[in-house]
């Protein structure tokens, strides 16, 4: 038997709102706003397997229903596609909105293989479905079992896909379609033999994926995870907010550490980037960390050797080497490439030597390509 979770706050005041009560908790949210946002606001919390903010609302898993009281009929309502209205009244969990969640989850867990896979699986024991089967205590066989998805053989390098834990609610979908425009994936078939289909022959090396790993991020169930991170327990690691290195855009990533050592990065959803990265982010912004051939010092190459040098030493013979080529051949003979990846000031200040240390126009930056 599950209850309404308590209330944390009804949240900071805003202009204008709509006033409206939610299991009794007052609340004022922003014209336009959803039910949804408005019982969070709240402090309450529903299941939204096919809600991803991204995206918007396509209320079609029908897990967050709620009662509104309007014109003194109750009436059930999708709270993610529904409006806040003024002096409404919401109920998230009435007996019979409990027994509805619960019976939904049932008839989707009929047509997964999670029930097995749950203790094995980290990514999928964390989901949010997974989650919402043990809030509602929702039974695995309460419903006669379907036939299973077929795993996809896909012998990509980074995303995992174990379509038996697929649950159809199409957020891989919408993200890859809406959001990122891909255009890679696609359902194939109707109802429980709908399946997740890429171009062109269901591998995604064939397809037009970017990799940019939102269809995991997004996916409720596990049924698509990041290769990187399989086994590895989420409660078990700790996130650090940075920048990733890669590129002038500067998407925020998470680098995710285990025990004190780096194990992979996530989309860091708070930062302006709102989740969003390409590949590199996604999936290459970390190894690089251990490389064996990253660079810790200066390194001068003597008789055909690189080796162990001091910053003088290498800052004096890159000087005497400038000075050498300006002289024989000018100063036009060198060009300056900034950096994307640094401050303005050090920007500012190469391009102050090119013109000034070195006298030559030939300053630009790899951002512009
Ligand atoms: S990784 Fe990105 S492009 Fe590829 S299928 Fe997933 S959402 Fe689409
Ligand atoms: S793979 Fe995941 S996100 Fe895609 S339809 Fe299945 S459960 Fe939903
Ligand atoms: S989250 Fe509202 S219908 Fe699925």
């Amino acid at each position: 038997m599950t209850t309404a979770p308590a209330p944390h706050s009804a949240g900071s005041p805003v202009a204008n709102p709509i006033n409206l009560t939610v299991n009794g908790v007052g609340v004022g949210v922003p014209a336009n706003s959803r039910v949804l946002d408005a019982l969070r606001k709240a402090g309450f919390d529903v299941p939204t397997l096919c809600y991803d903010e991204r995206v918007g609302p396509k209320g079609t898993c029908r897990m967050c229903l709620v009662e509104v009281e309007v014109d003194g009929r109750i009436e059930t309502v999708a709270s993610c596609t529904s409006f806040a209205a003024e002096d409404q009244k919401v109920e998230t969990h009435s007996e019979e909105l409990k027994d509805y969640r619960k019976t939904l989850l049932e008839m989707l867990l009929s047509e997964t293989s999670a029930p097995k896979k749950f203790p094995e699986s980290d990514d999928t024991a964390h989901s949010e479905f997974y989650r919402a089967v043990q809030e509602y205590d929702a039974k695995p066989g309460a419903v006669p079992l379907l036939e299973r998805r077929a795993p996809a053989p896909d012998p990509n390098p980074f995303i995992q896909r174990d379509y038996d834990l697929c649950i159809a609610c199409y957020r891989c979908t919408n993200i890859c379609n809406e959001w990122e425009q891909a255009g890679a994936i696609t359902v194939d078939g109707r109802g429980q033999d709908s399946k997740i289909f890429s171009f062109f022959n269901n591998n995604l090396l064939d397809s037009p994926c970017t990799f940019c790993g939102q269809c995991i991020n997004t996916c409720p169930t596990g049924a698509l995870t990041d290769r990187k991170l399989a086994g590895v327990d989420p409660h078990e690691t700790e996130q650090t907010k940075t920048v990733c290195p890669y590129c002038g855009v500067g998407c925020g990533i998470e680098l995710v550490t285990l025990d004190g050592e780096l194990v992979g990065t996530k989309p860091d959803f708070s930062a302006p980037s709102r989740g969003s990265l390409c590949v590199k982010g996604q999936f290459a912004s970390w190894e690089f960390v251990k490389s064996e051939q990253r660079l810790k010092y200066p390194l001068v190459r003597r008789n055909g050797i690189l080796e162990r040098a001091t910053w003088d030493e290498a800052l004096d013979l890159v000087a005497a080497n400038f000075k050498k080529i300006v002289d024989e051949d000018g100063p036009d003979s060198i060009v300056c490439w900034a950096s994307a990846r640094v401050v303005t000031e050090a920007n500012y200040l190469l391009q102050k030597f090119a013109r000034v240390a070195i006298g030559t126009n030939n300053i630009d930056n790899c951002s512009r390509t």
